[in-house]
């Protein structure tokens, strides 16, 4: 029975990395101390925060059997996510390495996940999921387009344009599971963007945090010169997305609504990802003679 179910595929890969991340500069990041810690503390939210994705979406997997094709790509999800909070831990032997203690800040994430962000109902856990992975899937697009040029570190920016790439790929994933079990009519929608807006909240408020402290470890709160370079390119560029992250309020919002296919294929062309060249292959019998 159901030959046709069981040939299913997912929509996207699940690829396994192993970075070894040595001799690494402590300013990878455009040789700036403030915007090196602006991105530790965004990636010290990812081992747990990617696990709270991951559960959320598990917690509900059972609700989606009549859907096969979302089902193989509730696996490659949780099996991409997985793959990322690895390597994000991974990843802060670059801060372990300056003695800034990243540990105790990643496993403080959890706790706060945990102790202020994890509900009795799972509706609102895999809301927070869904809106986090707007928010992700519109940062990813500056990070291949532009921040990632800024890396000093080949395996750094390996990791941060794979992460990207994967975001891309899987970034309908939570939300189509949320719709197909609770629907998009108002008792989907006031949830869906109520969580969001706390989402966000919690990430910026929980991230400045631990940006903060790695300054102050890596002795840096008075780097004048370094804090207006910040404010002048991340400070700047971060409300300017804010267009991008309202279009989740938009009552007949979908992830693919936007299109990063081409980004996607020349990113994984830069970083020499084994799958580059068939997704090229696709996209060029798709195009029109
Ligand atoms: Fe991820
Ligand atoms: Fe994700």
């Amino acid at each position: 029975m159901n030959i046709a179910v069981n040939d299913l595929k997912p929509s996207f890969p699940v690829r396994r990395m192993d970075y070894v991340f040595e001799n690494t500069e402590r300013y990878w990041m455009a040789n700036d101390p403030i915007a090196t810690h602006y991105f530790t503390s965004l990636s010290l939210l990812f081992p747990e925060g990617e696990k709270y994705f991951v559960e959320s979406v598990r917690a509900v997997r059972d609700l989606v059997k009549n859907n096969p094709q979302l089902e193989k790509d509730i696996g490659a999800f949780i099996g991409q996510e997985a793959m990322h909070s690895k390597e994000h831990h991974a990843f802060h032997a670059t801060a372990r390495k300056y003695n800034l203690d990243p540990d105790s800040l990643e496993k403080n994430v959890g706790v706060i996940l945990r102790k202020y962000f994890t509900f009795g109902n799972p509706k609102l856990n895999l809301a927070i999921t869904a809106g986090l992975e707007h928010f992700t899937a519109v940062i990813v697009v500056e990070m291949m387009a532009k921040i990632s040029h800024e890396m000093t570190d080949d395996t750094i920016r390996h990791l941060w344009l794979w992460h990207s790439i994967e975001e891309t790929e899987h970034k309908a994933v939570a939300f189509d599971v949320y719709q197909e079990i609770y629907g998009s009519g108002v008792s989907a929608y006031l949830p869906r963007v109520a969580m969001f807006s706390l989402g966000v909240a919690m990430l910026f408020t929980v991230q400045t945090d631990m940006m903060i402290r790695l300054i102050a470890r890596d002795k840096q709160l008075g780097n004048l010169k370094s804090w207006a370079k910040f404010m002048g390119t991340i400070g700047l560029g971060l409300p300017a997305l804010t267009p991008q992250f309202l279009k989740y309020f938009h009552p007949k919002f979908h992830p693919n609504d936007t299109d990063e296919s081409q980004l996607v294929a020349e990113t994984k062309v830069r970083i020499g990802l084994a799958d580059a060249l068939t997704t090229i292959a696709s996209r060029s019998t798709a195009l029109p003679a």
